[in-house]
């Protein structure tokens, strides 16, 4: 049988571009892209749209029936810079969302969810140098909680009801197509807008605030393989560690001048030094490259080519 794909959050930075893909992939009639909001014209009209609010469970379960899904991939979500300005909404949103997915799944309506999950959901007691697998979890964002519950909710299902839920711990992404919102990460975005603009930048982390990234090629790819990934290599039903690159916003400030030599950037830390602090520094994702070949291919270097090349244009 192909499959019938759901993507709800369809039009987010990381939503938007799985979609293109798994429309390249699965054929556009069979990925059905849905968001609260209508999207680009590009994520509307190159296949089925639909308007969908992640947490009203009979929504959901009306486009999956009408579609007659068989993947649902959860992308909505309030991220940790504006989930501190909002907690309830950002509790709220990434925690019914989850759990209405699960529900569902656990009754047969489709057969298999992804769910990201985030180096968030580490914490300030967590070791900061390639983050095992396995270790402590303090998450301190209302962001990080919800996705360290969610993990636990993902592995309860799968224990329980045999839900074939898919996960991985996505570190920062960087990505040219759509902008992130309201993400800690997202200097490393807004950076090269300024670059590739002539404009300064006046950068919320300090220099050496070191974080795990990831450009979005390599993202989607994670993404659509460890949906491939035969069942039984999936081992871990919680949240897979992922992990490519990691810097800090001096070292990607030192990469994009080779491009443009008189870029200035200014360190004007504010709320979210704090949030970056508690986090990972570098991850250890060996489990996922040994249990379905997780393999990164852009490093800090190449990832810069390609973001000035793309924004340029
Ligand atoms: N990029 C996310 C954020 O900054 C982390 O998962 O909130």
């Amino acid at each position: 049988m192909s499959e019938k794909i759901l993507i709800i959050g369809a039009g987010g930075q990381i939503g938007t571009e799985l979609t293109i893909k798994l429309r390249e992939l699965y054929g556009k009639d069979n990925v059905v892209a849905a968001d609260i909001n209508s999207g680009s014209n590009e994520l509307m009209y190159s296949g089925p749209f639909e308007i969908l609010d992640a947490t009203r469970k009979d929504d959901v379960k009306k486009a999956i029936k009408k579609y007659k899904i068989t993947q649902v991939y959860l992308m909505a979500a309030m991220l940790s810079a504006v989930g501190e300005k909002f907690p309830e909404k950002a509790w709220s949103l990434n925690m019914n969302s989850l759990l209405i997915a699960l529900d569902l799944a656990k009754d047969g309506l489709y057969k298999k969810l992804f769910w990201p999950s985030s180096m968030a959901a580490f914490g300030p007691t967590s070791p900061k140098k390639n983050t095992p697998q396995e270790t402590i979890m303090d998450p301190s964002t209302v962001y990080g909680i919800s996705k360290l519950a969610g993990e636990r909710w993902c592995e309860y299902y799968f224990q329980k009801f045999g839900v074939d839920v898919r996960s991985i711990r996505y570190p920062g992404i960087i990505s040219w197509k759509t902008k992130p919102g309201g993400g800690t990460t997202d200097y490393a975005i807004d950076i090269f807008y300024k670059a590739v603009n002539h404009e300064d930048y006046n950068c919320f982390l300090s220099e050496h605030t070191r974080l795990p990234m990831m450009y979005m090629d390599d993202a989607i790819k994670a993404t659509v393989d460890i949906m491939q990934a035969p069942s039984e290599q999936i081992k871990v039903r919680s949240s897979y560690n992922l992990s490519a690159i990691d810097f800090t916003p001096e070292e990607v400030y030192n990469e994009i001048k080779k491009h443009y030599p008189d870029f200035k950037v200014n360190y004007v830390p504010d709320f979210r030094q704090q949030i970056a602090d508690s986090w990972p520094q570098s991850i250890d994702d060996s489990v996922a490259r040994k249990d379905w070949n997780w393999n990164h291919s852009f490093d800090l270097e190449k990832m810069t080519k390609d973001m000035i090349k793309n924004l340029s244009n």
